[in-house]
């Protein structure tokens, strides 16, 4: 394995050169020149300053030698140059520097992950770890906190969350009942060195999946949320599509009991590329999500791959509650990344809107229709002739479809799910090269997607049944990431 100096040398100099990229290459979105991301990990705001690790294995575009790299920026605009900072070289997180979080104690960033450990025979162990980060930007790994997995759960016992309450630190970790079904631990410490399990914390989701990925309780003005990505659901006509799903469920936590009094399971991203997401507070007291643009065992679906990369990060999300729901908005700062403008329209009422301008696929548009009697409308984006990819509201049945079966390159991918007969449409769509992240009704529904058109398929329709009106439409051509 090469040491961090030598892939840091390699991330400097693929940074500093005017490399000639393919079409697929981001400008707003996290991706690494080399090598495979996954979960965004350790998120905070300290000294000044957004942290934002990954998973990352700066090897190659498998799943194995999972590095955290690390970028910083005060704005989401300006990053620093990637690093690869914690490497799986020590006994205790050998076959990989898991998932986890970042909590700031004091004048140190604390990060807490799991130390994935596998023998010959390929039997897993499990060490929850802490490493520092000083304001220096110096990290040291201070090895386990706890080794050990309660009585009655697997090996898989991963992916710890911390934040504090009051005077106590907590830690929320995903596990695997012996029975095989997913859940959540809560575990609590007074110094964030010595833990103690204070129980599984109860939902109504007692056969929910084989394994519960990334959990994170957060609490937003009073309501208890639970993030987590079930592993093993059952695929539906109009939800969980993918080979594993992300959501969330909102209530109250009872600390004594640890009964979890909430509503459904609500998916946070319904697009073909979105999982393992982290939440995190900045100064600004905005709750901030950075979710994985991608998921498991599908790296090879990916056009990057022969390019020597693959996946990204979704760009950075606030949340909120809103009518009992998880609502989500790209953050303020993603509004400097806007240039011209390429297309307006206020008012405008009509079966068809075009722009054949989309500034080589990299825009945000914005619009608010009103449907008047029309209850099917299309967005036909990526391209508008032979290759695009179609967002189709049917406000008849109250369904949705992102429809990517035309799309030459990459996956044909076809994602169906329900939507409230809502008679106005708001949409905030952005298009990255080959990342696309659509908000509707006001952030209510968010699909995430990697599409690989071709760079020339460019353009946008919306088409309707009938005549809409369309009010406060832009179409931004937008700047990339610096
Ligand atoms: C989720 C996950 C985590 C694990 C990490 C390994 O994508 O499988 O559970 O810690 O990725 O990269």
């Amino acid at each position: 394995m090469k040491s961090i100096n030598e892939i840091n040398d390699k991330a400097i100099k693929s940074y500093m050169e005017d490399k000639q990229f393919d079409d697929w290459k981001l400008n707003y979105h996290l991706e690494m020149n080399f090598g495979l991301i996954n979960d965004p990990n350790g998120l905070a705001y300290f000294n000044n300053e957004y942290y934002i690790f990954f998973q990352w294995n700066p090897f190659d575009c498998e799943h194995k030698f999972k590095h955290w790299g690390l970028v910083r920026t005060k704005d989401f605009i300006n990053y620093s140059i990637p690093k690869a900072v914690l490497a799986p070289d020590d006994w205790y997180d050998k076959n990989g520097c898991y998932s986890g979080s970042g909590i700031v104690i004091g004048d140190k960033l604390n990060l807490l992950y799991t130390g994935n450990v596998k023998d010959f025979q390929g039997n897993r162990s499990s060490y929850q770890c802490v490493a520092t980060v000083d304001k220096k930007g110096n990290i040291v790994k201070k090895g386990p906190v706890l080794d050990t997995i309660p009585e009655g759960y697997t090996p898989h016992f991963r992916d710890p969350k911390a934040y504090k309450m009051g005077d106590k630190f907590y830690f929320v970790i995903g596990a695997q009942s012996e029975g095989l079904k997913g859940c959540a631990l809560l575990y609590e410490s007074a110094d964030f060195e010595k833990w103690s399990l204070v129980g599984k914390i109860n939902t109504k989701y007692k056969d929910f999946g084989f394994m519960w990925e990334c959990p994170s309780l957060l609490n937003i003005n009073g309501t208890d949320i639970l993030i987590f990505s079930p592993q093993g659901l059952e695929k539906e006509e109009y939800r969980y599509q993918n080979i594993y799903q992300s959501g969330y469920i909102l209530g109250k936590l009872n600390y004594n009991t640890l009964d979890f009094d909430h509503g459904t399971f609500e998916e946070l991203d319904l697009g073909t590329d979105f999982y393992a997401p982290q939440v995190f507070k900045d100064d600004n007291n905005r709750d901030i999500m950075i979710g994985w643009m991608g998921l498991p065992e599908e790296e090879n679906d990916h056009m990057t791959v022969e390019h020597g990369r693959v996946h990204c990060l979704t760009m950075p999300r606030e949340i909120f509650i809103k009518d009992n729901l998880l609502y989500q908005k790209p953050v303020e700062e993603m509004k400097d990344l806007r240039q011209e403008v390429i297309a307006e329209a206020e008012g405008v009422i009509c079966t068809e809107w075009k722009s054949e301008n989309t500034n080589d696929n990299s825009y945000e548009i914005n619009a608010e229709i009103d449907r008047l009697n029309a209850d099917h409308i299309e967005i036909k984006f990526m391209g508008i002739d032979d290759e695009y990819s179609k967002l189709v509201l049917d406000f008849k049945n109250g369904t949705g479809i992102l429809d990517n079966s035309s799309i030459l390159n990459g996956p044909k991918s076809i994602r169906k799910f329900k939507i409230e007969k809502d008679e106005k449409v708001s949409i905030n769509m952005f298009v990255d090269k080959s990342a696309v992240e659509i908000y509707l009704q006001g952030g209510r529904y968010v699909l995430s997607s990697r599409i690989y058109s071709k760079n020339n398929s460019q353009g946008i329709i919306i088409s309707s049944n009938e005549e809409i009106k369309i009010n406060n439409l832009n179409l931004w051509s937008m700047g990339g990431f610096k």
